[in-house]
């Protein structure tokens, strides 16, 4: 409770919070975390990391696929479909509502800030309930754009549309990229929420807060690869911890 107040002083200290989530966030939404006790990845292993470039090779065989699996839907893939936000993303749109918190960089593709009231998030592994061109780099929801001819084309430059979920060896998108380079130019406290800090370039984002002097504050069961660097460490679930921290937040506002 201590850390927890603590951690609420400096953020109404801050002049520009800044969130980072991951996985972690969702899981009181019931999707799985990829690494960690009950990730994914812990469990099958890491997918190959070439998914980006077999897709290049053959764009039509790719979205086949896609097609063929169809009702068969992986767990993850289903539980996408039925999850719904969680009382930490009401407590990351509350804070926002407050004015409190500038922006959200997540690296989930649930749709879950945004479904419960968050505006100014930055989505830097893609959205799954979006399609992308490759070429223009446009987004698309997915009715938009027909699956009939497969590989389905961009409708404004003829480029091979793809899911925007980023893939393993895509290079995040260059709007994406500059969003969060911008964001993170400008905080002076994060708020890291349920990522292991592993994957770059969204792990470097803290790191470049620190650096320059900034806050962080890390909610994880769990010790990650940031833990060492932060100002506060709370330890528990973000479902349980964030709502705390919003209380707190108000109470000495
Ligand atoms: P990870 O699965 O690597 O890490 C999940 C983190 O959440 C771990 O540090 C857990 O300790 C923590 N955690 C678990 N339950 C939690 C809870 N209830 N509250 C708070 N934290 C909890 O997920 P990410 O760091 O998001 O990329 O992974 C980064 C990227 O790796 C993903 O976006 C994905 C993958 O490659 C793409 O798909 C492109």
């Amino acid at each position: 409770m201590k850390d927890i107040e603590q951690a609420a002083k400096l953020i109404l200290n801050s002049a520009y919070v800044l969130c980072l989530t991951g996985a972690g966030i969702s899981v009181e939404s019931g999707i799985r975390p990829f690494r960690g006790p009950g990730g994914l990845w812990t469990e099958f292993g890491e997918p190959p990391m070439d998914g980006y470039q077999r897709l290049l090779q053959n764009p039509k065989k790719h979205w086949e696929e896609i097609a063929r699996r169809g009702s068969r839907d992986s767990e993850f893939v289903r539980a996408l479909g039925e999850a719904k936000p969680n009382p930490a993303h009401l407590a990351l749109a509350e804070l926002e509502q407050l004015g409190i918190l500038k922006y959200l960089i997540t690296q989930n593709i649930d749709n879950l800030h945004l479904a419960d009231g968050s505006y100014h998030v930055a989505e830097i592994h893609g959205n799954s309930q979006k399609l992308r061109c490759v070429r223009c780099g446009n987004r698309y929801a997915r009715e938009a754009i027909s699956l009939e001819i497969l590989p389905p084309q961009c409708p404004r430059c003829r480029g091979l549309i793809k899911t925007d979920t980023v893939m393993f060896g895509e290079p995040i998108p260059k709007d994406m990229l500059r969003l969060c380079q911008r964001e993170t130019d400008k905080a002076d406290c994060m708020i890291v929420v349920g990522t292991s800090a592993f994957v770059y370039p969204a792990a470097g984002f803290p790191l470049e807060v620190k650096q320059k002097g900034g806050i962080l504050i890390e909610i994880n069961p769990y010790a990650t690869e940031i833990s060492p660097l932060c100002d506060i460490l709370l330890k528990g679930k973000a479902g349980e911890i964030l709502p705390q921290l919003v209380v707190s937040i108000k109470a000495i506002r």
